[in-house]
């Protein structure tokens, strides 16, 4: 996995920045003084699932309630939405599993990452007192959000089709499906708001992982110290 890092290199040259360029195609590797996180692929695959989330969430929302009723005209009346609500949520939810097969390998819950689920190992991380060496590329709560998000994609697709198309269900699946179908995309809704808080303000320097790529040396230390040591190569996590 680990490939030959481009040591002696700064990271802006004749070329381009090297670890932007190199971050189009590889991560988990070491470039320009920076570590690749996410390659081109990842992000791409990940900001489609984030737009077309906020796509059905805001045309879904004046569907729901008249009190959101004004958010309509922003996509040009309550009859765009009708359409365009089922089928940006068809490709938020095509989107999110691709997203799902291309990371399912990285997020299997570890012994360790159940530890750090844990209300203290929460606390712990949230306190900064996580003395934890062994969190890898993704901790406990990252891959508790990825398997949330694969299976809230899921619920709110399958009850999406059902209240899509009424005539094919019998009542109480019907009845059901609005329930599962709003209830899923407020807990969806208030997992992402987390996620965001968390991905930008709460750790700076995460968000340049999902944009340019890449993450300093520190912050793979301090936040995910073994990942950095596998892409280093350095056992005393220095
Ligand atoms: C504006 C909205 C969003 C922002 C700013 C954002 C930001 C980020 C960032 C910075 C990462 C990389 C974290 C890391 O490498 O440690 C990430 C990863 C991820 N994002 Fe998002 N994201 C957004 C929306 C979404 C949405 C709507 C989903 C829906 C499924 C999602 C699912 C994920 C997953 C599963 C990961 C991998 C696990 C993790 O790192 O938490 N994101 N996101």
């Amino acid at each position: 996995m680990r490939e030959p890092a481009l040591s002696g290199q700064t990271s802006q040259t004749g070329l381009g920045d090297v670890a932007v360029v190199r971050a189009r195609q590889s991560e988990d590797v070491l470039a320009g003084g920076e570590i690749v996180r996410h390659r081109l692929s990842s992000r791409v695959i990940h900001w489609t699932v984030a737009v077309f989330f906020f796509l059905a969430l805001l045309t879904g929302l004046p569907i729901w309630t008249p009190i959101f009723g004004w958010m309509a005209s922003l996509f040009g009346g309550l009859s765009v939405c009708r359409w365009l609500h089922p089928w940006s949520g068809v490709v938020f939810a095509a989107s999110a599993l691709v997203m799902f097969v291309h990371w399912f390998s990285e997020m299997h819950l570890t012994g360790k990452d159940r530890e750090f689920l844990t209300p203290g190992g929460m606390l712990r991380y949230f306190r900064y007192q996580g003395e934890d060496s062994e969190v890898g590329k993704y901790n406990g709560g990252q891959k508790l959000l990825f398997w949330a998000a694969g299976l809230g994609a899921l619920g709110l697709l399958l009850s999406g089709i059902v209240i899509w198309f009424p005539e094919l269900f019998g009542q109480g699946l019907r009845e059901l499906s609005y329930v599962v179908h709003d209830i899923a995309f407020i807990l969806f809704f208030a997992m992402i708001i987390g996620h965001i808080y968390l991905g930008t303000a709460a750790e700076p320097g995460t968000f340049g992982s999902m944009t340019r790529g890449t993450v300093t040396k520190e912050w793979a230390r301090l936040h995910h110290p073994k990942w950095y040591r596998e892409v280093t190569g350095n056992g005393r996590g220095r």
